[in-house]
């Protein structure tokens, strides 16, 4: 057993062709890494590389080969020189022993030693090429914007990213052995909407957008994707989630609606403003613009259009006539017939009432609506004579709205006149005067859902 763990002691012979050689192998110790120990060297040669060298690191070096027999523990010679003759000498002169290699065998013996030498380093480089490619995925798990969490299919955290780590603040030494549900319980946790149970499932990507408690109880608004988490071999090892913080973002969202909501209160209180300020003047248009307002409103919903825009319409009819505050109280409140310059007075206030709000950076069209609420479809109305689409569809719904309430109310020149006449005139002048779609929709609102002002 033990001559098996010593090194097998060798001695090489080389010629002065060979010395080049044998200086090579020697230096390049591939004798050494592969179980031999060189105590011998036999070189005509004394002034050669693979000489000097044998003599510099306590080998013994000859001249003559025959030399190498006396060498204690020798248990090969190998020949290099490439001569058969002394390949044959050295078998026959040798102590039985020591046993030879001549030039032939070395060869294939260093063909061996050089193919394991590459595949050695081909491994080699494969491994180091693994580990670099390691390296480069953890810094950018570790540096991802997102907070990264692997999980494995029996709920265990395997690992945990700097940015996941930070984000929740939690000590990315203490998750080992964690459940996912211990670090971070979710609503979602043990029940079918878990996204580690739907992955299992069959489902391959899971988006949603959460609130989730840091370890120390403050929360944090966040988008989590969840996605299989595949091994080496292709086998499903678990999920991995993807955290965005969304808490920034969401805090100037909300900042951005309130700012937006107070800014919509402010318009609507000068709005309100601006409407008592004309129906003061003129008592008996008092609460035409409300009502006109309502009804407006309720047929741009019915219509479909978006709470947005509906809103426009309620604002701008609250002041749809505010342009009458130009026309003295006499005028507005006079019983009977009027002059055609008094009519004219009169038919100015949508006019009037765009110069006044124009100036002003609604979120809707209100300037144009007022502008506009006096439009026919057939191009006969004031001011601009404008024809059908040419008229904007908020100012067209204003236009039935306002035609509507006014039968319907009691007037300085006449008492209301009643539903069933207002049904009449819109009928009689749908697509004429106005909007088909407009006055198909205000019938519904009367006939089908009892609206009322
Ligand atoms: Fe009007
Ligand atoms: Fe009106």
């Amino acid at each position: 057993m033990t001559e098996l763990i010593r090194p097998f002691k060798v001695a090489i012979v080389g010629s002065d062709h060979w010395c080049k050689a044998i200086a090579e192998i020697i230096l390049s110790e591939k004798l050494t890494r592969h179980g031999f120990e060189l105590i011998g060297l036999a070189c005509a040669d004394a002034g050669s590389e693979a000489y000097r060298y044998a003599r510099e690191n306590r080998i013994y070096a000859f001249t003559d080969y025959r030399d190498l027999y006396g060498l204690k523990d020798l248990d090969l010679i190998i020949e290099l020189t490439g001569q058969d003759e002394v390949a044959n000498d050295i078998s026959k002169t040798k102590p039985a022993h020591i046993r030879l290699m001549d030039h032939v065998a070395a060869s294939v013996l260093w063909e061996v030693f050089q193919i394991e030498e590459q595949t050695l380093a081909e491994q080699q480089a494969a491994e180091k090429a693994t580990k670099s490619a390691f390296a480069e995925l953890n810094q950018i798990f570790n540096t991802a914007a997102d907070g990264m969490c692997l999980i494995d299919k029996d709920f265990n955290v395997l690992k945990i990213n700097d940015t996941f780590a930070q984000m929740f603040l939690i000590n990315k030494q203490k998750i080992k052995g964690k459940k996912c549900y211990d670090i971070l319980p979710g609503l979602a946790c043990n029940t079918n909407r878990c996204c580690l149970s739907r992955i299992l499932k069959g489902e391959k990507r899971i988006e949603f957008e959460t609130k989730k408690k840091r370890s120390d109880g403050s929360e944090i608004h966040c988008i989590v994707t969840a996605s299989s988490f595949f091994g080496a071999d292709g086998e499903l090892i678990g999920i991995v989630e993807d955290t965005k913080d969304i808490s920034l973002l969401k805090d100037a969202e909300n900042k951005l609606k309130k700012s937006f909501q107070d800014l919509q209160e402010a318009f609507e209180g000068t709005i309100l403003a601006m409407s008592q300020a004309v129906e003061s003047k003129d008592p008996y248009t008092a609460g035409h613009q409300r009502r006109v307002s309502s009804l407006a409103y309720a047929i741009a919903l019915e219509m479909g259009l978006s709470t947005h825009q509906a809103d426009g319409i309620r604002m701008a009819g609250l002041i749809h006539d505010i342009g009458k505050i130009s026309v003295p109280a006499e005028i507005l409140t006079k019983p009977g017939h009027i002059t055609k310059k008094e009519i004219a007075l009169i038919e100015d206030h949508p006019q009037v009432g765009y110069d006044i709000l124009k100036g002003i950076a609604f979120p809707w069209p209100i300037a144009q609506i007022v502008l506009q609420h006096h439009e026919k479809m057939d191009g006969s109305g004031y001011p601009q004579g404008l024809l059908g689409k040419d008229i904007l569809l908020e100012a067209r719904i204003m236009g039935v709205a306002d035609v509507f309430e006014s039968i319907t109310s009691h007037r300085p020149y006449r008492p209301a006149m009643g539903i069933d006449a207002a049904i009449k005139e819109i009928t009689e002048n749908k697509n004429l005067l106005y909007d088909a779609q407009v006055v198909d929709i205000c019938l519904k609102l009367f006939q089908e859902k009892q609206f009322e002002f």
